[in-house]
């Protein structure tokens, strides 16, 4: 299984699975609406084809020109509050657009796809750490859509035999190559206290009374090199394992021990104002990834200080 579309390659963790795919041989062509993603985070001898997954007719054209093994399917809206205020978008983005591509594939015969799931499917867990068995609630309509697609993926299997894992991240942070993490607008923890250390503009921490050790929100970082590891490791285990793996370090860190981390590997203050808590944050969440041990022999390398190290020297080396 050598030729992969990766579709949303162009977006954060997606323009890093690029990456590791191409430094293992594999042959990459990326498709991205470049809506979020940047064209400039993708090697320059990978083919970059500029298609929105709710042209039908587009996909069909992107499948008659080249000749797929399988898919990797990064291609969705992602903002939890935005979803909130536009279901729509995000049904029809990530549901929508999904049914669109599983169809193409399934007229031309691509069987394989990996799918970028997320946390957000547990909803406000019952128990932590969350392993794969844990009940689905989520509270918004993005974990709601990415919980829609892994149903979807299912029914397909047992209906056409599709191959499918659906990788569900916890909170993916760090940098690689010479790519950052550049969302816009930035609303993820890390980039943003990287950004205050440079910049001097206070980070807001979000509630200091959760029923934490010291009151702030836990969560589990994962290094997007892991990330970008695992789904190759995903690919390669198609043939023999289809579902879902959870993918986290299984370490939770409080919001006020990132900073603390932060301003250790880069020697300087990171100012902050302590403030209310933002709507919809759940007080802690970690995973348990013995699974993904098991079935892909997946163990993430990078611990917390190089996830911000690499966070910190990313922003100050930025390409985009
Ligand atoms: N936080 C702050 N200040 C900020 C930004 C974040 O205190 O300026 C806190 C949040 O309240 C939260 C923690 O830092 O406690 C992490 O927040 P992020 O926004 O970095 O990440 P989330 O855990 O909210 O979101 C991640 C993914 C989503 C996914 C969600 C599932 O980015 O895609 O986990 O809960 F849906």
């Amino acid at each position: 299984m050598k030729n992969i579309l990766v579709f949303g390659g162009a977006g954060y963790i997606g323009s890093h699975t690029v990456w590791h795919l191409c430094e293992n041989g594999y042959n990459v062509v990326v498709a991205d609406n470049l809506i979020y993603g940047h064209a400039e985070a993708i090697p320059t001898d990978v083919p970059l084809e500029h298609v929105d997954l709710i042209d039908a007719n587009a996909l069909g054209e992107l499948f008659a020109k080249y000749t797929f093994d399988a898919v990797i399917h990064f291609a969705a809206f992602a903002y939890v509050g935005e979803s909130v205020e536009h279901p729509a978008k995000y049904y029809r983005n990530n549901v929508v657009g999904t049914l669109n591509l599983l169809e193409v594939m399934r007229i031309v015969g691509v069987k394989n796809i990996v799918f970028s799931s997320t946390c957000a499917t547990y909803g406000e867990p019952i128990y932590t750490p969350i392993d794969e068995e844990h009940p689905q609630n989520p509270i918004n309509p993005y974990g709601q859509s990415k919980l829609m697609i892994e149903k979807i993926l299912s029914d397909y299997e047992n209906a056409y035999g599709l191959r499918w894992v659906a990788l569900r991240y916890f909170n993916a942070a760090g940098a690689g190559w010479n790519i950052r993490e550049s969302h816009m607008p930035e609303t993820h923890l890390i980039p943003l206290v990287c950004c205050s250390i440079t910049n001097g503009n206070p980070i807001n921490i979000f509630g200091t009374d959760y029923d934490t050790p010291d009151g702030t929100c836990i969560r589990d970082y994962v290094h997007v090199m892991d990330l970008a590891n695992a789904h190759r490791l995903a690919l390669e285990k198609l043939e023999d394992f289809s579902g879902v793996l959870n993918l986290g370090t299984g370490i939770g860190k409080s919001v006020k021990e990132i900073i603390v981390i932060a301003e250790k590997v880069t020697g300087k203050k990171c100012p902050v104002v302590f403030t209310v808590r933002r709507p919809g944050d759940s007080t802690r969440l970690f995973a348990a990834n013995k699974k993904a041990h098991e079935i892909l022999e997946w163990f993430p390398e990078y611990g917390i200080e190089k996830i911000i190290t690499d966070a910190w020297m990313w922003e100050n080396n930025r390409r985009f």
